[in-house]
């Protein structure tokens, strides 16, 4: 069955649909041996064959992605001169070769994305593209709307003025709260330094949620495969805002919709047991 070539390749794993174009655009993609740089090109995998950079389609590597729920105490990296356990011990049978987008602090936990999508992992994090990090944090003390107008209006840190942040609150108990912060940054410790910055240090971090990515009900040491249709959400979010950033458009600094501000929620009640 003929398809579109772009579809193809895109469909292969190799690229995105719009990095599809361009490869065949820049004249990468030969068919049957001849370079093709028209779009619509109709072809047959199982009769035509398609090579993208010299290389067959089905030789190419596929993009692989998975999210691993890091534990505490384990390092975000893949190796460590200190011998410290790293997030490569917990990726038992994973053969493809990939690597972590970002990092979290060796006290930090949640959701870490690992691929051997290199252009991915770098528009992820490339403070330019805005993509959203949301965290789940107990803090020290009680935060009050004034502290919580602070973090989200960007507060002062040793390396400059943080970016418009959004928070959550989530519940509080006598000496300590929970919340959920939503950065677009990502400099070392930043949720820590800005929560240490209003006076609530951060006594534990999760990340939860990364782009249009979740953490979900997926257990501490953890992995698994994203699925396609997460995977291709994620590409679509990353596509979009680089080719909004390549239109030289602005991109929002802070959600469209602004958040309402609710109150803290009660303590859950224990259940008694009945007899
Ligand atoms: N911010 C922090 O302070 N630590 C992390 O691990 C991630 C975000």
């Amino acid at each position: 069955m003929e398809v579109r070539l772009q579809k193809l390749i895109a469909g292969s794993g190799l690229a995105s649909r719009r990095k599809a174009e361009q490869l065949i655009d820049a004249g990468r993609v030969t068919v049957n041996g001849k370079v093709v740089t028209e779009l619509g090109t109709k072809v047959d995998p199982a009769r035509d064959h398609v090579k993208v950079d010299g290389k067959h389609l089905s030789a190419a590597q596929p993009f692989v992605y998975l999210m691993l729920n890091k534990p505490k105490h384990v390092m975000s990296t893949l190796d460590d001169p200190g011998g410290r356990p790293t997030v490569k011990d917990f990726l038992r049978g994973v053969s493809v070769r990939v690597f972590p987008v970002g990092r979290l602090d060796f006290d930090s936990e949640g959701l870490m994305l690992l691929t051997n999508h290199g252009d991915l992992a770098q528009a992820l994090l490339h403070p330019r593209y805005h993509v959203a990090k949301t965290y789940l944090i107990k803090v020290k003390g009680i935060l009050t709307d004034e502290e919580i107008g602070q973090l989200e209006q960007g507060v002062k840190l040793e390396d400059g003025m943080t970016s418009p942040a959004q928070v959550k609150k989530i519940s509080k108990a006598e000496q300590n709260s929970w919340l959920e912060i939503t950065i677009r940054e990502g400099r070392k410790h930043q949720v820590k330094r800005m929560l240490e910055s209003v006076g609530h240090p951060v006594i534990r971090l999760t990340r939860v949620r990364m782009g249009s990515l979740s953490l979900g009900r997926l257990g501490s040491g953890e992995f698994r495969f994203l699925t396609d249709r997460e995977a291709n959400a994620l590409r679509g979010l990353v596509e979009e805002r680089v080719e909004a950033v390549e239109r030289g458009e602005q991109l929002p600094r802070r959600p469209r919709r602004p958040v309402r501000r609710e109150g803290w929620a009660r303590p859950k009640k224990k259940k008694v047991a009945q007899r």
